[in-house]
């Protein structure tokens, strides 16, 4: 099969995990008989320097023209502390979600079994945990209309969503519950917020369409609560834009190390594929960062975008053994093990495909 991927790196980190993911995606390739056609094309800081701005449309283009988008990370410090930036690298990140359509973000959280005492909860915990937030991406308070008012010292950021936006996430959600274990939890605060209202109503009228899912309602509050209490109760959750952005970064550290956690971006044109972690640009140019997250997300995108699972278990299988022989970075190794350095990380694997 030809696969053609766009290759977003981005900044920070960005560059150095992706390199290690085309590694393990051209060996996995080869050796599956695929022929894969990459292309490259900047978002975030280093298109605003560049082009002056974040996701130019020669990089939409690239993203429009390819079967999957591999994505590594955005943002830069230079831009945090100020402001009065009017171009930000984290809005091409909204505007590529936007212009692609992604609505679903799909965020798992697991534990792997070698690293259990790395996470910051108990084993007893967390054994089992195998959820996943579905995460509306291009609605709610992200894209709402905001702004000043004239005296300069009021501002405002507004939260809508449509049924049929709620609708089509929620499909995904059932039907991601389907084919788990048929639990499905509605995350909203419906107690306060009246386009959380919309959001259970609508879940509740197409429970007929799925009578065999079992649907809770839960506010984002408690799921925040019950997630390091029992994260393993959960299965799929859905949830509106910002509850999972906070709820996944939360969820995301429960594995251990912010560094392993995979997701993708579906929608209405190519599907992106993209590590939960951010920039992270204190580690930026040391070849430390842990590529093991989009290494996964490699994986995620064999099975959903291209339909070849045999090849992402390929991938999830070497990881597997990387963690087990203690190949891993510094973020995993901690104080007293051997800490192997990114590219080496990604090295190994490619070569232990
Ligand atoms: C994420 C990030 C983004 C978000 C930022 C960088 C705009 O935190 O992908 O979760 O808030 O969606
Ligand atoms: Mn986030």
């Amino acid at each position: 099969m030809k696969l053609n991927i766009a290759l977003l790196a981005g900044d920070g980190i960005g560059p150095e995990v992706i390199d290690q993911a085309v590694k393990v995606v051209d060996a996995v390739s080869k050796k599956f008989g695929h022929e894969v056609s990459w292309t490259s094309a900047l978002t975030g800081a280093a298109a605003i320097d560049a082009h002056g701005e974040p996701y130019p449309d020669s990089t939409h283009e690239v993203c429009m023209a390819a079967d999957a988008v591999l994505f590594g990370a955005i943002g830069h410090p230079k831009y945090d502390n100020d402001p009065k930036a009017t171009v930000r690298p984290e809005q091409g990140l909204l505007k590529m979600r936007q212009k692609l359509g992604l609505f679903a973000n799909v965020r798992p959280t697991f534990t792997f079994p070698s690293l259990i005492d790395n996470s910051p909860l108990k084993r007893e915990r967390i054994e089992g945990t195998d959820l996943i937030i579905l995460r509306e991406l291009t609605g709610g308070i992200y894209f709402g209309e905001r702004g000043r008012k004239d005296d300069g010292n009021t501002a405002f950021d507004t939260c809508t969503y449509t049924r049929a936006e709620i609708q089509r996430l929620a499909k995904l959600g059932f039907e991601l519950a389907m084919s788990r274990s048929k639990k499905l939890c509605c995350v909203d605060k419906a107690n306060v917020l009246e386009s959380s209202r919309l959001w259970r109503e609508t879940v509740q009228d197409m429970e007929k369409d799925f009578p065999e899912v079992e649907v809770s309602y839960e506010f984002v509050d408690a799921v925040a609560m019950r997630l390091v209490q029992w994260p393993s109760s959960y299965d799929v959750l859905i949830t509106e834009n910002l509850f999972g952005d906070i709820l996944t970064d939360e969820a995301s550290v429960i594995s251990g190390s912010m560094g392993l956690m995979p997701s993708a971006s579906k929608g209405v044109h190519t599907s992106l594929y993209e590590p939960i972690h951010g920039s992270y640009p204190q580690a930026a140019g040391k070849d430390i960062a842990n590529p093991l997250a989009t290494v996964l997300s490699a994986a995620m995108m064999f099975e959903d975008a291209f339909g070849l699972k045999a090849e992402a278990d390929a991938i999830r299988d070497v990881v597997n053994k990387s963690l087990a022989e203690g190949i891993v970075t510094e973020d995993i190794a901690g104080k007293e093990g051997k800490a192997y350095k990114t590219s080496e990380v990604g090295n190994w694997l490619a070569s232990n495909i």
